[in-house]
């Protein structure tokens, strides 16, 4: 089989540049590991930046987004039991988030993929991408038990954090840069509407924890536990309590609670691969970097760096290698911001185990700062909404 671009990875970083390729008129055929239910199955954080509201649009996808999704226009921070909102449109001239599930928008993506005719193989096993470095690379799997081979013009590395493209280049091309935080988030989803009409992010001494939601009937809370805690070892009612005690009265009496539809443990990591391009494949979304998603930037990343492959796709197939010269520090140069910001988040609003004790003083005064400044309020809000596009 031939194709023009080799896609690996069926997440929302695979499917968004599938979609914006299509549009452009350029073939692509993407392999991905798993089925399309377990895709679906996983439930990660669901607020987007305008550039990524913007980019589903152009890709055609973003009509539900519209019908269904919630614009917001503040959070609230809620720091030893007062809460402080970010007012995002007021301090960045009307500029707004959408909240929108990520298992959402994948479907109607996969909608959109399968409405177009275009090829998604599911359960590719064994997947190895080969001749990146030359002009004529190539990726083989298997699929039931038989061996394909696709030769294509690039290979684009979608496949997430443990993917096969990122583990595949040379270890002396690449460079890793990494945090690991000594916490997780415990995360539950429940059919009960939200606590609040904003999200409410809160530093305790008991930990972080942020209230979110998915819809006016469906909420997603979270709390920070240590490393060593089992999912298990958390019932609703004891997940319900701790949630509790991280509230304010205010919220604590609007609480709706109900059985859980979902809970897991996330750990929390920063991470950055550098470079994002090795000849002819490139690395995008989780499979370049990861952010601890105390600043919701991990989805809005995967678009941006994708919609910066796409153009420098289009351009290349028009004459020009300037896009694909220029893609790894272009999208570098804003990942590094937002990996500054989802570190900087964490480290105000989490409770360390082992901090020097005048580092913690420092971080609560520097919290203290910056709900009661403009110009901290001001960082804050533009950060969270996302960081202008620099074409
Ligand atoms: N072969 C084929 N597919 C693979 C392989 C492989 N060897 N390894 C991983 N995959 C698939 C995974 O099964 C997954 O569906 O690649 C996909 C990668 O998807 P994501 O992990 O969702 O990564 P990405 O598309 O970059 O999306 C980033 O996900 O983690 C969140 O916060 C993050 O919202 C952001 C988004
Ligand atoms: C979520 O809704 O899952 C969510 C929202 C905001 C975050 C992280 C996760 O910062």
């Amino acid at each position: 089989m031939r194709t023009q671009v080799a896609i690996v990875g069926a997440g929302p970083s695979g499917l968004i540049l599938g979609q914006l390729l299509h549009k452009a008129g350029i073939d692509a055929v993407i392999l991905e590991a798993q089925t399309p239910e377990y895709v679906l199955g996983r439930i990660r954080a669901g607020v987007l930046e305008q550039v990524a509201v913007d980019l589903l649009d152009e890709a055609g996808v973003g009509s539900r987004m519209h019908a269904e999704g919630l614009p917001h226009d503040g959070f609230d921070l809620l720091i030893g039991g007062v809460r402080h909102r970010i007012d995002l449109a007021g301090l960045t001239g009307g500029k707004r988030v959408m909240v929108y599930g990520q298992t959402e928008l994948t479907r109607d993506l996969m909608d959109a993929r399968a409405a177009a005719g275009l090829k998604t193989v599911y359960e590719a096993k064994d997947v190895s991408v080969h001749d990146f470095g030359g002009t004529r690379p190539h990726v083989r799997y298997v699929k039931d038990g038989a061996a394909h081979e696709i030769d294509c013009d690039f290979i684009a590395g979608c496949d997430g954090f443990h993917g096969v493209c990122r583990a595949s280049v040379p270890k002396n091309a690449i460079a890793n840069f990494e945090r690991v935080y000594p916490f997780g988030w415990l995360g539950l989803l429940s059919e009960t509407p939200p606590v609040s009409e904003e999200l409410i992010y809160a530093k305790t001494e008991r930990g972080f924890a942020l209230c979110s939601m998915r819809s006016h009937t469906r909420s997603r809370y979270y709390v920070q536990v240590p490393l060593t805690e089992k999912v298990e070892n958390w019932s609703d009612a004891k997940f319900w309590d701790e949630l509790r005690r991280r509230l304010d009265p205010q919220a604590n009496e609007r609480l709706v609670t109900g059985p859980s539809i979902e809970k897991s443990i996330a750990p929390l990591r920063s991470f950055v691969a550098e470079p994002m391009r090795f000849g002819r494949m490139f690395l995008a979304g989780d499979a370049a970097h990861i952010v601890p998603p105390t600043g919701a930037k991990g989805l809005n990343l995967a678009a941006t760096d994708v919609r910066c492959l796409s153009r420098a796709l289009i351009e290349f197939y028009a004459g020009s290698e300037a896009g694909i010269d220029r893609y790894s520090a272009r999208c570098l140069r804003r990942i590094w911001k937002a990996e500054r910001f989802s570190w900087w988040m964490t480290m105000l609003l989490h409770t360390f185990p082992d901090t020097n004790p005048f580092e913690q003083r420092a971080l609560d005064a520097e919290l203290d700062y910056v709900v009661h400044s403009l110009a901290g309020r001001t960082t804050m809000a533009e950060n969270y909404v996302g960081l202008p596009f620099e074409d």
